[in-house]
């Protein structure tokens, strides 16, 4: 029923250009070590790693605190600050693991999806840096390092089950190898990142002492510890659309107009601090972790009826910026308990954005030969890609009824 080979651009360039060694180095000179580059959003990052998985150096420049000042990421200005900065992250990288570019195997870069703008500076310094040094390069889909970073942490085989949520995505996907995935659902409208960093924005949690430095995802689990769920329920998306597609633009319309209503029973303006933000965050929260949970027991479901994931120990791996969220951890952990799968969950510092994920992806592609490209190939780079095949008709059309799980989960 399911495609048994996954067709893509690179698998076909990897049978033109099988791994690539420089031959003035020769094959026993050519050590296994990887520098991994990541610019696709707002995160300047850079690493190097051995074979093994073991980070010999790493350095990360986030723009975060630029962004909340100007109230999201304006592209023009994310590419700058790559600009600025990217030479710097990956002479430390390098630095920091006392490693000399030419003992370097490869060179691995996001390519797609992400900001234009910002993909554009990462795939230009990593391109000339290759060139520079005679390196192979690889590019690297961002949700494809997502998804595999758990296994440089700790054994994991495939296939598993992934649930990756971050402030541009949000997808289930069966990862059956390296450069394998079946997408069972992804995002329709915006990310819940996306959702969480705008919620905070209209709330204006920029001005509340404790979270004046935080993202947006981070504010609301902050407020959310203080805040009752039930003063403010919203309902949860797509309760009649049974597939594992995600939509968390609805529920911020919920979001906004009871702002706007609290605003005008508190007599406030748009701008200043609702006194009630700890019980609207705690929804909030509530309310997207809730939708992931259901869209992901579903998967799991769908995975289990047609044999998509092994009997024995079979995982579901969470990751991307929201997956640091412990209360969406929780309550997905409700949902591997109910149905018997393992939740495995990388540190919130491999879950953000990060060189490191970047170079563990070139690490597998190097050690399986999948697409590593000579230094003088030209690469584009992709804004939109989707991740493997995708199944969201077969998931839709097999209609799956969940059956009730209580979301009681422990703040
Ligand atoms: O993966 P990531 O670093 O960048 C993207 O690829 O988008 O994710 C960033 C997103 C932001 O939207 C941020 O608000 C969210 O992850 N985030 C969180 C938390 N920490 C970061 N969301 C919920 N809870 C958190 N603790
Ligand atoms: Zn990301």
């Amino acid at each position: 029923m399911f495609p048994t080979k996954v067709k893509s651009p690179h698998r076909l360039l990897h049978l033109k250009h099988p791994f690539w060694c420089p031959p003035s180095l020769g094959k026993a000179a050519c050590s296994r070590l990887v520098l991994g580059i990541e610019t696709s959003c707002d995160d300047t990052g850079a690493a190097v790693l051995d074979e093994t998985g073991q980070i010999l150096g790493e350095s990360l420049h986030s723009q975060k605190e630029v962004h909340l000042r100007t109230g999201g990421i304006i592209p023009t200005v994310a590419q700058q600050l790559h600009r600025e900065h990217i030479e710097r992250v990956v002479q430390q990288a390098l630095e920091r693991s006392g490693v000399e570019p030419s003992r370097l195997a490869a060179v691995a870069t996001t390519v797609k999806p992400g900001l234009a703008l910002s993909l554009a500076v990462g795939l230009r310094f990593s391109q000339t840096f290759a060139r520079q040094h005679n390196k192979s390069f690889i590019p690297i889909h961002h949700m494809e390092a997502h998804a595999l970073t758990v296994r440089m942490l700790q054994p994991v085989a495939f296939p598993f089950l992934v649930l990756l949520v971050s402030g541009g995505h949000s997808l289930l996907a069966v990862a059956r190898g390296v450069d394998d995935f079946l997408l069972l659902g992804h995002a329709l409208d915006e990310a819940p990142g996306d959702t969480l960093d705008k919620v905070a924005r209209r709330l204006s949690l920029i001005k509340h002492p404790q979270c004046s430095t935080l993202s947006g995802g981070q504010a609301i689990e902050l407020l959310a510890k203080d805040g009752d769920r039930m003063r403010v329920p919203f309902r949860t998306p797509m309760g009649q659309t049974y597939d594992c597609c995600f939509s968390f633009a609805g529920l911020r319309n919920q979001i906004n107009m009871m702002i706007k209503k609290k605003e005008a029973e508190e007599g406030i303006e748009q701008g200043d601090l609702l006194s009630c933000v700890n019980d609207i965050a705690a929804s909030t929260q509530h309310t997207v972790a809730s939708h992931l949970a259901k869209r992901t027991h579903r998967a799991i479901l769908f995975c289990k009826a047609n044999g998509l994931l092994p009997s024995h120990s079979p995982t579901l791996v969470l990751s991307g910026g929201v997956a640091s969220n412990q209360y969406i951890r929780k309550a997905l952990t409700i949902i591997t308990d109910t149905t018997g799968l393992r939740l495995l969950c990388p540190p919130a510092k491999f879950c953000t954005d990060n060189g490191v994920m970047i170079a563990w992806n070139g690490v597998e592609r190097l050690r399986e030969g999948k697409g590593i490209l000579p230094p003088d190939v030209d690469v584009s780079y992709e804004p939109k890609a989707q991740l493997g095949v995708d199944l969201t008709a077969e998931v839709k059309a097999a209609a799956i009824k969940l059956p009730s799980v209580r979301m009681k989960i422990p703040t």
